[in-house]
């Protein structure tokens, strides 16, 4: 392995990790609050009163956590201006994973053609974006990577119980997503606060494969379902207002700033009443909080992205202005970040229209390459089938074909 000499860059500077792409994508299907009046016993004055939300996007079948996440994906990457052979780790945070394994991520990783990239998904529900970002960080400041792309990314769609009008209005689809880099200029996260309370584990949950709380039946006695979200919506109320302030607090603090000096806070959108609770306790201007939970819903953890990425988009973020992210649900989990906003550099027209084309090969070649290996696999798979020995032939063919 190479080692930087001593007095090279790499030991006298300390090293930052900064965002610099950003990128959103939602289904265009809208799914207003009358839509949904038209198949569960709710109505519009109720849903908007008691949770900000107006619509919501709703996935088509062609759609699906991966394919959200390659276009937020894609986008953050134009933005940072960097190709997808540079980035050397993949998290997708989600809690509606395209499978239980292979990770989304290394779907993704796949369709972008990042073939240096490691990938994994990080599951912490809603605080699952904050909880990644702040993995990347560890991981370029501690100099083991260069560049990260950190996605949230949900079809929250396919595990709603459609019958249960407590959480079907809620929650929407959407992916949103960051490339983050190594520099020496100081800035980028500087503090991040994780938290979590696994007492509380029930209040929020969707069994899978491996569950304990399920004994086979379809409808289980605690009102668990497999691959069916159960909220207690009462109880993550009570926790998201408790938990928001402290862990907001500590974060800016652990930063060494004050609350006054924070431009933006980008919450997890889950419901106005858990912003407005959160800005009457720190005693700052609901103004200072992103709120876009009107048009997308409750996202999980694509909303910070999300989010972040409108904020930007309006104008909402400059240079140097200290920004929060906070995310509370499922786990319970909670996470709170501060990050130093550094603009990334001017694009130089005609280089980034070179990369520009770069990143569209790169996204074909991955695509030929995916094409390439299944057809191989069908044709020693044809082979395999037609006799015995032949069989025998084509995993020697095979073997041949991966030496
Ligand atoms: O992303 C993870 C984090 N998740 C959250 O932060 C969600 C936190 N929880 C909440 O946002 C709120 O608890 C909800 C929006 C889920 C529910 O609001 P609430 O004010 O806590 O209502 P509630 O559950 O206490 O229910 C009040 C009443 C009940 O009727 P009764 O028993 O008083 O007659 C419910 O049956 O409202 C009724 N209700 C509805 N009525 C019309 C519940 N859902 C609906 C609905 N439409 N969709």
């Amino acid at each position: 392995m190479d080692t930087p000499n001593q007095g090279s860059p790499a030991y006298t500077h300390a090293t930052y990790a900064h965002i610099i792409g950003w990128g959103m994508a939602v289904p265009d299907k809208v799914m207003t609050n009358d839509d949904l009046s038209a198949f569960v016993d709710t109505n519009d004055e109720w849903i908007v009163s008691r949770t900000g939300i107006r619509e919501r996007r709703i996935a088509s079948e062609k759609e699906s956590t991966a394919t959200l996440a390659l276009k937020a994906a894609q986008r953050a990457l134009e933005v940072a201006d960097i190709l997808p052979i540079e980035l050397d780790m993949i998290i997708v945070a989600t809690s509606t994973a395209e499978y239980v394994f292979p990770s989304t991520a290394s779907i993704v990783q796949n369709w972008l053609g990042a073939s240096r990239a490691g990938a994994f998904d990080m599951s912490a529900a809603c605080s699952g974006f904050v909880y990644g970002v702040n993995m990347a960080a560890q991981a370029i400041r501690s100099r083991s990577i260069q560049t990260a792309l950190v996605i949230g990314s949900e079809t929250m769609s396919r595990i709603l119980d459609w019958q249960d009008r407590s959480t079907c209005i809620l929650f929407g689809d959407g992916a949103g997503a960051v490339v983050m880099r190594a520099s020496t200029v100081p800035g980028g996260v500087l503090s991040s606060v994780l938290r979590s309370d696994g007492a509380g584990w029930d209040v929020l949950c969707v069994p899978s494969v491996g569950s304990r709380d399920l004994d086979g039946s379809e409808i289980q006695p605690n009102g668990h379902t497999p691959f069916r979200m159960f909220m207690d919506g009462p109880e993550v109320f009570k926790f998201a207002t408790r938990v928001f302030n402290d862990s907001v607090s500590q974060a800016v603090s652990d930063a060494g700033l004050t609350l006054d000096d924070i431009k933006l806070i980008v919450p997890h959108q889950a419901n106005l009443r858990i912003i407005s609770s959160a800005a009457r306790s720190l005693k700052m201007d609901e103004s200072r909080f992103m709120v876009n939970l009107d048009r997308y819903g409750n996202t999980s953890a694509a909303s910070i992205p999300i989010a972040l990425t409108e904020a930007v988009q309006q104008g909402r973020i400059a240079e140097n202005d200290y920004i929060v992210f906070v995310g509370f649900g499922g786990g319970l989990a909670w996470g709170s970040m501060v990050v130093k906003w550094g603009a990334p550099k001017p694009k130089e027209e005609e280089r980034a229209l070179l990369k520009s084309q770069r990143r569209q090969l790169s996204y074909s070649l991955a695509t030929l390459r995916s094409r390439w290996r299944r057809w191989i696999k069908s044709i020693n798979e044809f082979f395999a089938r037609l006799s015995p020995a032949r069989g025998r032939m084509a995993r020697l063919r095979d073997r041949v074909d991966k030496l």
